[in-house]
């Protein structure tokens, strides 16, 4: 596996937050985790999600769950709407323990270890039940869930499906690549993700996804792709009112938090924190269906069009950067049992 470290990012805008002593330790009298050896901790949970999305609903009822279930001892605080920062701040800020735990997509750990890009590609799941089955199967991530603890100080503990991912435009509905030549769709700040758009027939310009509604109202990007829940909850749809159905692919966010601070969780604790855990990541997954219905009604309702893309015209563009992309055996043999899993 190739492997980069985090570069310091900027954390200005933290600092100002009064964060920056809040990693993992001791509960203090605020209820937040201070320093020294953790008999549990409030956890400042970074998202950038709404408090609608179904990723907040659950993480918030984990919490809740959680302090019961430890008397207390541990809790999580979610803070939502980029206000942590953005998802590659916040990856950085759980590394050095400023933040103790953020949702992040794929694509921001594709690029500190190539292996998690495997999960990115397209058509590597084929819906959510198979993504699901393989992302919590011990066997299959065991390696890869811990790969980057010692590095990075990061440990991942699952995730939560971001559904079906279709491209929405300013500009009218896309049927096939053609309609998609000279425009700039918006990608995750991914190489794979930027040669997918280009295999869709767009250019591709990476940004945060907090920065992407006035990036398409001011015309920065003429289009994007996301699910039906995150284009409904960050208002996109009104300002690129036309969705086509391309369901390029299967997308997936993970729940990081810094890994000393996990490994200072008593085993009764940890024992809990897992329960709670898969209990929440099946409750997002429960979810989920309703919110997407829910977010086509509120979004048509708001001035979006759904439009049916026909038959596969992207398939063959995309069914090309496996090959393209796939270049170790590690990430062969997690893209086989991923497939495998399907069967
Ligand atoms: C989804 C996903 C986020 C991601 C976003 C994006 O909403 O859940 O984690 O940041 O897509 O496109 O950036």
């Amino acid at each position: 596996m190739r492997k980069k470290t985090l570069s310091l990012v900027a954390l200005t805008g933290v600092t100002a937050l009064g964060l920056a002593a809040c990693g993992g330790g001791d509960a203090t009298e605020d209820g937040t985790a201070g320093g020294g050896a953790a008999g549990g901790a409030t956890m400042r949970l970074a998202l950038n999600q709404t408090e609608e999305h179904p990723s907040y609903i659950a993480l918030d009822n984990f919490g809740e769950r959680l302090s019961e279930a430890t008397e207390g001892r541990w809790d999580i605080d979610v803070f939502p709407n980029e206000t942590l920062g953005a998802q590659q701040e916040a990856l950085q800020l759980v590394s050095d323990g400023t933040v103790d735990m953020a949702i992040v997509s794929g694509t921001q750990l594709e690029n500190l270890d190539d292996d998690f890009l495997v999960f990115n590609l397209p058509k590597v799941f084929d819906d959510v039940e198979h993504q699901m089955s393989v992302i919590h199967d011990e066997e299959i991530v065991g390696d890869l869930y811990t790969s980057l603890e010692e590095s990075e100080n990061l440990t991942v503990l699952g995730g939560f499906t971001q559904g079906a991912r279709s491209v929405y435009t300013t500009f009218g509905p896309v049927q096939s690549p053609d309609d998609l030549a000279g425009k700039k769709l918006r990608v995750q700040e991914s190489d794979l993700h930027i040669a997918m758009a280009e295999a869709m027939g767009a250019s591709a310009t990476p940004m945060a996804f907090g920065e992407l509604y006035t990036g398409l109202q001011s015309g920065v990007v003429d289009a994007a792709e996301n699910n039906e829940v995150s284009y409904w909850t960050q208002k996109h749809y009104e300002v690129a009112p036309d969705w086509s159905y391309t369901n390029h692919l299967v997308g997936l966010d993970y729940l990081i938090i810094n890994s000393d601070l996990l490994a200072e969780m008593s085993e009764e604790d940890r024992a809990i924190f897992d329960e709670e855990w898969t209990a929440t990541y099946e409750e997002h997954t429960e979810l989920w269906d309703a919110a997407t219905q829910d977010a086509i009604e509120q979004a048509t309702a708001g001035g979006a069009t759904f439009h049916e893309v026909e038959g596969g015209a992207f398939d063959e563009a995309l069914s090309a950067l496996a090959d393209e992309f796939i270049s170790t055996e590690s990430q062969q043999a997690l893209y086989d049992a991923a497939r495998a899993a399907a069967e």
